[in-house]
């Protein structure tokens, strides 16, 4: 009986499906994706995603650090069998990516959150679900089978349903917890500013509290809003507005309509979403209430990263929300190495922020990252070409690491380190 022929790689995949006249669904080149998703997608909509705080310098700094490392491949070494696969919280995964939690998929395709968990499931990259999806983590889950998923916590003013949240992350089968710090406020977005438009205002990206039973619940006795009642004023673009966000809403729209549930979720929502009181002594809180592994999202600084490990952090994930809280925060690359010092192999330390190939991916490994997380490109992917887009973005950034790894001189991920780079 001859061996199994091994499955043909990504490259060759495109290669001969050109033969055949069929291009890839997608750009390859992360600018010409970009560039693609931005003539599909309503103004607000790619404004939402692509932008980032005040001026972008961090978004333009996280590029500009990538830029600044060059690898240096090394020849003459058996790279004809290439391992890219890593272990992470007990589960050895394909590569050292995973999709990072993005809320409010629906501004990029109808079937948002759905189609990146099945197509994450499918390339087995895990998704990180996030808590302003627009799709309630249980479907999503249904549609994964036993692929690896986490889920990404907003803490909320309430206690309760930080609780609850947690509790149907386990019941969905999420892996790990990750809970996000650097959004306690929402950032300068001056994209978003300019065209006046936030999306959970018309109630988008808030299906995991109006699935809620806690977050329904408290409907019956909601929250004063946090910067006192907004003026009304009632027009034309009002009344849209209201439809928009009643459509957005489960249940029958006239049904909607007349229960005043939408407008009221939204209320609740806002007053309650995220508490900037949070501080370290939260954190039993929710380590209390959890056996799964919890990792802190945002961390920069290298004494954040010890205050975790003190308070008994499982993973740390070096990011700066891809550049839109802080405009002038340190890029994420330029801060992974103090933070991987200071964690000194006791957690795995992940990073995100400018993610855009296979190159980056090496880098960051080689900076010390278990894994990366990528945000933006997979959106694009969506908006373009739905769940078959995503699948393909995943698998060409996995197939491009894998080249870039065997092209380096660099047969397994442990094999990359500091030494295969250098200053620009
Ligand atoms: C449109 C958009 C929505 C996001 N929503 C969330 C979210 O709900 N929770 C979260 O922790 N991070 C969120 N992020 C940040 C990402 O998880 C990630 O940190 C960032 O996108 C990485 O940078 P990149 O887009 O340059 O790859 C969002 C990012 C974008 C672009």
């Amino acid at each position: 009986m001859s061996a199994p022929r091994p499955p043909l790689s990504r490259q060759s995949e495109v290669y001969l499906e050109g033969m055949a006249g069929k291009k890839p669904l997608v750009p390859i080149h992360p600018r010409r994706l970009e560039e693609a998703a931005r003539r599909k997608m309503t103004p607000e909509a790619y404004a939402y995603v692509a932008g980032g705080a005040g001026a972008e310098a961090t978004v333009q700094a996280n590029r500009a650090a990538f830029e600044r490392r060059r690898i240096v491949p090394r020849m003459l070494r058996d790279v004809s069998a290439r391992d890219t696969s890593v272990e992470l919280f007990g589960r050895t995964l394909p590569a050292p990516l995973l999709a990072a939690p993005v809320g409010v998929l629906e501004l990029a395709h109808p079937e948002a959150d759905l189609a990146v968990a099945r197509a994450a499931a499918e390339a087995g990259v895990p998704m990180v679900f996030s808590s302003q999806a627009s799709v309630a983590m249980e479907a999503c889950a249904a549609a994964m089978g036993a692929a690896p998923r986490w889920f990404q916590l907003y803490w909320s003013r309430s206690d309760a349903l930080v609780e609850s949240f947690v509790r149907r992350a386990e019941g969905c089968g999420c892996e790990a917890v990750v809970v996000t710090l650097d959004t306690t406020l929402l950032g300068w977005r001056t994209r978003d500013l300019e065209l006046a438009y936030l999306p959970f205002l018309r109630g988008k990206g808030i299906a995991q509290y109006v699935s809620d039973p806690v977050f329904l619940a408290s409907l019956a006795d909601p929250a004063p809003p946090p910067g006192g009642a907004a003026k009304r004023t009632v027009n034309l673009h009002t009344l849209g507005a209201f439809a928009e966000l009643t459509r957005a809403h489960p249940g029958s729209f006239w049904k909607n309509v007349r229960s005043k549930a939408p407008l009221a979720a939204v209320q609740q929502f806002i007053a309650t979403y995220s508490r900037p009181s949070l501080t370290w002594d939260d954190l039993p809180f929710l380590r209390a209430r959890t056996k799964l592994p919890i990792l802190l999202k945002g961390i920069l600084h290298p004494d954040d990263a010890r205050r975790a490990l003190d308070h008994g952090i499982d993973g740390i994930i070096v990011s700066n929300h891809g550049g839109r809280q802080v405009d002038g925060s340190i890029a994420t690359l330029d801060a992974l190495p103090a933070v991987v010092a200071a964690v000194d192999g006791r957690v795995p330390v992940l990073m995100d922020s400018g993610i855009r190939g296979g190159a980056d991916i090496f880098k960051a490994v080689a900076l010390g990252a278990r894994a990366v997380l990528v945000g933006r490109p997979y959106v694009y992917a969506l908006a373009l070409a739905g769940r078959a887009g995503v699948h393909e973005l995943l698998r060409n950034l996995v197939a491009d690491f894998e080249l870039t790894m065997g092209l380096a001189g660099c047969a397994s991920v442990s094999e990359i380190n500091a030494e295969c780079l250098a200053e620009a």
